[in-house]
C-alpha cells in the first residue's frame, strides 16, 4: 500500500501529472531529463498515474522544461555559491537532487500543506533542502527564507493555475523580500479560449484535471511582467522548440516540434522566461 492521496485538493493533484511525466521520461532508452528519483517517488504513492493518460508530447515538454530550468539554476549557483534557490509550487519535483548544488546553497520548496506532506514522505531528507508550507497567495511564504543572499526563484507548471492578482502579488513581493536575484519559469504564451475549451474536451483525465484548474490565460509579450514590477527585467526568452534536446524526442513529436520552430506563436507556446532584479 503506497502513500494515500485522497486528502489532496485538485490543485495539489496537478503535481502528479508533472511528476509522472518526468518518471516516464526516466524509463526511456534516451531520456531527456533522466530523473530516476521521480520514478521512485511515483512508485511510493497510491495513485492511478497511468489513468492520467499522459501524452508522449507532454512527457517531452515536461522533461525538457525541467532540464532547461535546472541548467539555469546550475549557472546561477555556480556564479553565486552562497545562493538560495526557491522553487515556487514545487510539488514533488526533485530538482534539488538533479542539480546537486554545493553545500553552501540552501534550497526552499514552497507548496500547499497536503502535497508538501507527500513530498516529505517520498523524497530523501537533505540538510540544505527545506520544505515550506505556504500559499503563494499570501506574502508570508517568504518568512524564514533569507533575504540577503542571491536568490534564484523558479516556477515550473505553476502560473497557469493562479489568477492574475495572485501572480502580480508574487512578482511584486519577490523584489520586496529578496535583495537581488533572478526569477525563471515556464510559460505558454497567451492561451486562447479555443485552446482552453479543447483541453476540457479531450478525453484523457490529465487534460480534464488541468483544464478544470486553469486560472490565467497568460500573455504574448515576455516584457509584460515588467509592467507588474519594473524592477524585474527580462533577460531571456528561450523556446523549448529550439533546444538541442528536441533531437531526443521520439518520432512524430520530434518532427512536429522541429516544424513548429517556424511559427512565432508555436515557439511562444513552450518557453522559459527569465528575469533579473
Ligand atoms: C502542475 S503542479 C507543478 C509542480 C512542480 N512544480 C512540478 O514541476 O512538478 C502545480 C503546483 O502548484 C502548487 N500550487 C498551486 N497553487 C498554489 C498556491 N497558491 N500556493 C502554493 N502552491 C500552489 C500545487 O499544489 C502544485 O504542486
Amino acid at each position: 500500500m503506497g502513500i494515500a492521496t485522497t486528502e489532496l485538493s485538485p490543485i495539489e493533484q496537478t503535481a502528479f501529472l508533472t511528476e509522472y511525466a518526468r518518471a516516464v521520461d526516466s524509463r526511456w532508452a534516451r531520456p531527456i531529463l533522466g530523473d530516476t528519483l521521480a520514478d521512485e517517488v511515483v512508485g511510493k504513492i497510491d495513485y492511478d498515474f497511468e489513468g492520467l493518460g499522459v501524452q508522449t508530447s507532454v512527457v517531452c515538454q515536461t522533461a525538457l522544461r525541467a532540464k532547461m530550468l535546472d541548467d539555469r539554476v546550475r549557472a546561477f549557483v555556480h556564479e553565486h555559491p552562497d545562493a538560495v534557490v526557491v522553487d515556487l509550487g514545487a510539488g514533488l519535483d526533485s530538482g534539488y537532487y538533479r542539480v546537486a548544488p554545493p553545500p553552501t546553497v540552501d534550497w526552499y520548496s514552497v507548496d500547499l500543506s497536503g502535497i508538501i506532506a507527500v513530498r516529505d514522505a517520498t523524497l530523501p531528507p537533505a540538510p540544505q533542502s527545506h520544505s515550506v508550507v505556504a500559499s503563494l497567495a499570501d506574502d508570508g511564504w517568504t518568512d524564514g527564507i533569507p533575504a540577503d543572499r542571491p536568490a534564484m526563484l523558479i516556477a515550473d507548471g505553476l502560473f497557469a493555475f493562479l489568477d492574475e492578482p495572485v501572480i502580480m502579488g508574487i512578482f511584486t513581493h519577490i523584489t520586496k523580500h529578496f535583495r537581488s536575484g533572478q526569477l525563471a519559469f515556464n510559460d505558454y504564451g497567451r492561451i486562447g479560449w479555443v485552446s482552453r475549451l479543447a483541453v476540457k474536451l479531450y478525453p484523457q483525465k490529465m487534460f480534464k484535471d488541468v483544464g478544470s484548474q486553469f486560472a490565467y490565460p497568460g500573455f504574448k509579450d515576455a516584457h509584460h511582467p515588467e509592467t507588474w514590477n519594473p524592477r524585474l527585467q527580462l533577460v531571456e526568452e528561450a523556446s523549448l522548440t529550439e533546444a538541442p534536446e528536441v533531437e531526443l524526442f521520439p518520432g512524430w513529436v520530434r518532427v512536429a516540434t522541429r516544424l513548429s520552430r517556424h511559427s512565432r506563436t508555436a515557439r511562444r507556446k513552450a518557453r522559459i522566461l527569465r528575469y533579473a532584479f
